[in-house]
């Protein structure tokens, strides 16, 4: 007679799997994929502890630990991540939103609170954009990105939350950013040296799009870019807010100053690392 795994008992087993596999928050990562291919709630896996899955829920179900124990972002297995209170669709073509980036927003929520027009420029899932959106109602704001595939996921992710009439997503290379003036710019780079990433934990390393990480030799190369254009493409009075990496705000500020912004300021996570800088155009 074939064994029968309740809910319970594939739970546990999947806890101990997974952390033999190197993941730490196993137990978590469980409770999610099981919820999603029985269609549940967490709270709806707790009253069901005792069920006994189905052949077909039991196959579905190991297809997606196999997955994560193979060190794919549960979020691309998942096809959703949250960001702002957001739920937004994410694939293997968009960075994973990370929630350090929710910084960004509280400082772009808080300089530029009165800008019309926005610019969040490596939009990904539109996960900035959307989230300044859904806060600002009298913004209009454009993403873009260099990747369709990343756009494409943005712009569904727009009609999701009712926000397509406001925000638009297109084709465009942070080298030479849309005609503004803008407002407020946005950004949250590719920042990882390029020697680094093959040391980066593998659901980065081999599972988010290279695009989205690739800083160049030393991890800055969107920076200079985004601030030699700050000037000609901000309003007068408007923002350049963006996220840095680990040990790069000194650098970031430094080159703000040199394009002309002023009033330069940075910001920790909640973490104390320095995950923000911003600077203002006269
Ligand atoms: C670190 S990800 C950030 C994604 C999203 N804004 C977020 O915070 O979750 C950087 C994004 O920049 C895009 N990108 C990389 N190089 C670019 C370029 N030259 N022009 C425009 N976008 C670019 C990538 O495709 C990726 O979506």
């Amino acid at each position: 007679m074939s064994e029968v795994w309740t809910v319970l008992k594939i739970l546990q087993w999947t806890e101990g799997y997974l952390g033999d596999k190197g993941i730490e928050g196993g137990r978590l990562d469980a409770q999610l994929l099981l919820a999603k291919v029985l269609g549940l709630d967490r709270v709806g896996l707790y009253l069901q502890f005792d069920r006994p899955l189905e052949s077909a829920e039991l196959a579905a179900f190991r297809e997606m630990v196999r997955r994560r124990a193979r060190r794919e972002p549960l979020q691309y297995i998942l096809e959703k991540a949250e960001f702002w209170s957001l739920p937004l669709r994410v694939s293997p073509a968009v960075l994973v939103p990370r929630a350090d980036t929710e910084v960004l927003v509280e400082e772009a929520l808080r300089v530029g609170s009165g800008a019309e027009t926005i610019l969040d420029v490596g939009t990904g899932s539109g996960a900035i954009a959307l989230a300044l959106a859904s806060e600002l109602p009298r913004a209009r704001v454009e993403g873009i990105d260099l990747s369709s595939e990343a756009l494409a996921i943005a712009q569904e992710n727009a009609r999701q939350h009712q926000l397509h009439e406001r925000v638009v997503f297109c084709r465009g290379d942070l080298r030479a950013l849309p005609q503004g003036p803008w407002g407020l710019i946005v950004s949250n780079p590719p920042y990882i040296p390029a020697a680094e990433i093959g040391a980066l934990m593998p659901e980065v390393r081999d599972y988010e799009p290279r695009l989205a990480l690739d800083g160049g030799p030393d991890g800055l190369d969107a920076y200079r870019l985004l601030a030699s254009q700050a000037t000609g493409s901000l309003a007068p009075g408007g923002w350049l807010v963006v996220e840095v990496g680990i040990g790069q705000a000194q650098a970031v500020s430094e080159l703000f100053l040199q394009s002309g912004l002023s009033n330069i300021f940075t910001r920790s996570d909640y973490a104390g690392v320095v995950r923000v800088v911003g600077g203002k155009k006269q």
